[in-house]
């Protein structure tokens, strides 16, 4: 586990970016699986001011980690998030972007999805195998869309499952532990004041947070997880880590 603090959002953003070229210039092309929310804005509105040619994004296949299952056009929909942030903003071929379909049924569209990371992403003993993950955290150690009052879905055989908002009820589509667990590389953008109760008991106390915190259970085989932070999420970590 790799923490990395940052002051300002310009500077974590251009130290994850640094992060992706690093990787993206190693590799013919890359699968990234990306999270939604707030947090991942900046990062979008960011690489979107980014001279064209800065990134190679024909290089990259975009997928989820989430989606809520509303339909595309709906202000909560990941995909509209990132259209909106990111995608209309960039040279992206459309056929390099596989959303969740939100507006389908949730448990028909999990085992579409699953089944869709299977033909479209490598597959390392049988399971599909993400270049990145992106991750974020709620305030409550939920991450992707695994909350805790069904953090037993994080140890589902399935690809992708269908989770229930612990608030609103709303239903959701989200890769399992299984599939996070496989990645080469998992990042956690993580950022602002709400965040820094569970940041602190996640990371400097992983033996109790990994029974409560679908975040603690983000334990990628490969061995390469990074905490990209503001200041403001990681201000109660004392260093004993
Ligand atoms: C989603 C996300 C989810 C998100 C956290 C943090 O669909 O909401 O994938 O896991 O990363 O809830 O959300 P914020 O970035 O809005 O704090």
């Amino acid at each position: 586990m790799e923490i990395q603090i940052f002051k300002t959002l310009q500077e974590l953003n251009q130290s994850f970016t640094e992060w992706l070229q690093e990787i993206l210039n190693n590799k013919e092309s890359i699968t990234i699986a990306l999270s939604g929310g707030s947090t991942p804005k900046s990062l979008f509105n960011f690489w979107s001011d980014l001279p064209e040619s800065e990134i190679d994004w024909n290089k990259i296949k975009f997928f989820w980690g989430d989606e809520r299952c509303v339909p595309p056009s709906d202000a909560e929909s990941n995909y509209k998030m990132t259209m909106d942030h990111l995608f209309n903003n960039i040279n992206i071929p459309q056929e390099n972007i596989f959303r969740i379909r939100g507006e389908n049924n949730p448990s028909n569209e999990a085992k579409v999805y699953g089944d869709l990371l299977n033909q479209e992403i490598e597959v390392v003993n049988g399971v599909p195998t993400f270049d990145i993950i992106i991750l974020g955290m709620g305030d409550d150690g939920h991450t992707a869309s695994i909350f805790p009052h069904e953090i037993e879905l994080w140890n589902s055989n399935y690809n992708c499952i269908v989770a229930t908002h612990p608030e609103t009820g709303q239903k959701r589509v989200s890769l399992t532990g299984k599939v996070i667990n496989a990645a080469k590389n998992v990042a956690f953008l993580v950022t602002g004041e709400n965040k820094a109760d569970k940041i602190k008991e996640i990371i400097e106390n992983p033996e109790e947070s990994d029974k409560k915190y679908p975040a603690a259970l983000v334990q990628p085989e490969s061995d390469k997880l990074l905490w990209f932070l503001d200041e403001k999420a990681a201000g109660k970590l004392t260093g004993n880590s």
